[in-house]
């Protein structure tokens, strides 16, 4: 098995570093912390990594001991490193402060240093727990001024750890890091290739459907348009039925999706629903983003059943298809130790009580986002198609935030000099320490640049808890903190107002050249206006590898001033606001 197996332990890290491995050419996969030694004897090498728990309290997760004695190289990350420690009779200190933030690494002659051309540099640290004595056989090979086993090895067990994480950007010669381990160390070759892989996936997808059928939900996304393609390559297009579903909660052009895989696959093959009157009926009056979630995803399950008995389909003779990938799947262990930060749609529970009962297929489910565009581009899929920007399955529904009650916007204090702020009373989701937090956005002007608003928000969610999110403001039509959040529900007349300034930034970031650079740009709308029925309209382009952390993404000025003007000449717009927060601690959507 030419392979890589990532322990997770909890937390984002562990698909950052397959992510990293698979850059390098080698297959790497996630696997649940508890993995049995003897299901590991194969691969060629493990990598621990793990999230916001200490290994000093008993219940915390811990891997099979037996690993250590599998004679398979062993690359313990930050929690991986200390219970490396703590496993083989080392030393490991709870922490009262955490050392969060960039430091200084003075390496050694440690062999995961070997392609580092520099003995001292960045990287990036996250912990509270530090390891204070190495265990016995093993050497410092890295220090920092605060922590003084940043890295160690036992060469002759070739057993690693490192207290840093070099799979995030932050680090340096993160990748020189990772391809010592994996080819000096492991031997792994550099076979794999998604490109490679369509016809061992077609194969698969034959292999699982035996002589049954596909039926897909399809949303003009991209991962939807490949799986589809992917099917209805493997069986032929009398044996796929991909069915466009209108939820209400659409983008502008994703049925554009639908006429390219009609005219690709059959017009037969690919019909159209309006289910719209379901979705708006269902969330009337519903305000809370888990409720919204939940609702979609069961709605999205309750119009498949329905359509399947309008087209007279005999359930036995049919799958279901999706579009799921590998970082929606998190192996049933990894999300027993990672805290719930949303409910993806197609993860509700009778989507997963169908898969237990073997009636799901999802053929991308070993694929990174990347990939799957890689696969869509050896399908010969167009390339606007396959290199839209990701858009959740939930649609403008978690985009269009709703409100009970009528609030004003409070001013904020504690801002530096020249820098007005105000407290939105609405909540948004965060992720801040692994977990999922549900706190005020802070809308802040007159700070001059992106750089400036951003390191603004990184200071204030870092020190205060109840700001996750922080948003300039760069159009006001009255003066903003005269404005105040009215009660507002998800209707047709608000999700028509946020489609037509979602097509607008969508044309005018292709038109000035940035739409490819940057990787999703959500635009969300709150109901925070001078009257009722007035609305702030929230640009959040971000730059991300997969979704899982992501930086705001710096758009041009220019760019930036254009879209504060359309977008303020609409109608029943009083605000804009360019959302500068980073995941974490903000994540991506707003709900
Ligand atoms: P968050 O908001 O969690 O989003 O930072 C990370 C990425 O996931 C997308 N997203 C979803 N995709 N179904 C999906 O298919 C969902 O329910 C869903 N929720 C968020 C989001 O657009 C971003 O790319």
């Amino acid at each position: 098995m030419n392979q890589i197996v990532v322990l997770n332990a909890g937390g984002q890290y562990c698909h950052l570093i397959a992510r990293r491995i698979r850059e390098l050419g080698v297959h790497a996969v996630v696997a649940d912390v508890h993995r049995p030694a003897s299901e590991l004897r194969g691969a060629r090498g493990i990598i621990v990594s793990g999230g916001p728990a200490s290994v000093t309290e008993p219940t915390s997760p811990s891997v099979d001991p037996a690993i250590y004695d599998l004679g398979v190289p062993i690359l313990g990350i930050c929690y991986g490193h200390q219970l490396l420690a703590r496993d083989l009779a080392g030393r490991v200190e709870p922490g009262t402060t955490k050392e969060y933030g960039h430091a200084a690494l003075h390496a050694g002659e440690g062999q995961l240093f070997r392609g580092v051309p520099t003995r001292q540099f960045t990287v990036w640290m996250s912990h509270g727990d530090t390891v204070v004595d190495v265990p016995p056989g093993f050497v410092i090979t890295g220090e920092t001024d605060d922590c003084k086993v940043a890295a160690m090895e036992h060469a002759g067990r070739r057993l690693f750890g490192l207290q840093f994480h070099p799979e995030v950007v932050h680090t340096e010669h993160g990748t020189e890091i990772y391809r010592s381990f994996v080819f000096d160390v492991c031997g792994c070759r550099p076979d794999w290739d998604p490109r490679a892989r369509v016809e061992q996936v077609v194969a698969d997808i034959r292999r699982v459907a035996g002589d049954r059928k596909v039926f897909f939900l399809i949303s003009g996304g991209v991962d939807s348009t490949v799986a589809f393609s992917l099917c209805a390559r493997a069986l032929g297009p009398e044996r796929v039925l991909g069915l466009y579903v209108d939820t209400g909660f659409m983008r502008d052009g994703d049925a554009e999706a639908m006429q390219y895989l009609q005219s690709a696959v059959g017009a037969r093959a690919v019909r159209l629903a309006d289910r719209s009157a379901d979705f708006f009926g269902r969330l009337r009056g519903v305000t809370h983003p888990e409720d919204k979630r939940a609702i979609i995803g069961e709605t999205f399950v309750a119009v498949q059943e329905d359509e399947f008995a309008r087209l007279g389909l005999a359930r036995d003779e049919w799958l279901l298809g999706q579009g799921t990938i590998y970082p929606d799947t998190i192996e049933s262990g990894g999300a027993r130790h990672a805290a719930k930060i949303k409910t993806h749609h197609n993860r509700v529970e009778r989507i997963q009580a169908l898969i237990e009962a073997g009636r799901v297929i999802e053929p991308l489910v070993d694929f990174y986002k990347d990939e799957v565009r890689v696969l869509g581009e050896e399908l010969g899929l167009p390339h606007d198609v396959v290199w839209r920007h990701p858009f959740p399955g939930p649609g403008l529904a978690v985009r269009c935030l709703a409100a009970e009650a009528h609030a004003a916007a409070e001013p904020a204090t504690l801002l530096p000099e020249g820098v007005e702020g105000w407290v939105v009373p609405v909540r948004t989701v965060g992720v801040q320490g692994d977990e999922r937090s549900y706190s005020r956005l802070l809308a802040v002007a007159g700070l001059g640049d992106a750089e400036a608003a951003g390191a603004l928000a990184r200071r204030v969610t870092n020190e205060h808890r109840a700001i996750n999110r922080v948003a300039v403001v760069v159009f006001q039509r009255a003066a903003f903190g005269r404005l105040a959040i009215h009660p507002a529900t998800l209707t047709r007349e608000r999700i028509a107002l946020l489609r037509g300034a979602d097509a607008l930034v969508t044309r005018l970031v292709r038109a000035r050249g940035v739409y490819d650079a940057i990787w999703q740009m959500p635009v969300a709308m709150l109901p925070l206006g001078a009257a009722a029925g007035r609305e702030t309209v929230v640009l959040r382009p971000v730059n991300s590898r997969d979704g899982m952390t992501a930086d705001f993404a710096r758009l041009p000025a220019p760019v930036m001033t254009e879209l504060a003007r359309a977008l303020g000449e609409l109608d029943r717009v009083d605000a804009v606001l360019y959302d500068v927060t980073n995941k974490p601690p903000a994540t991506i959507e707003l709900e």
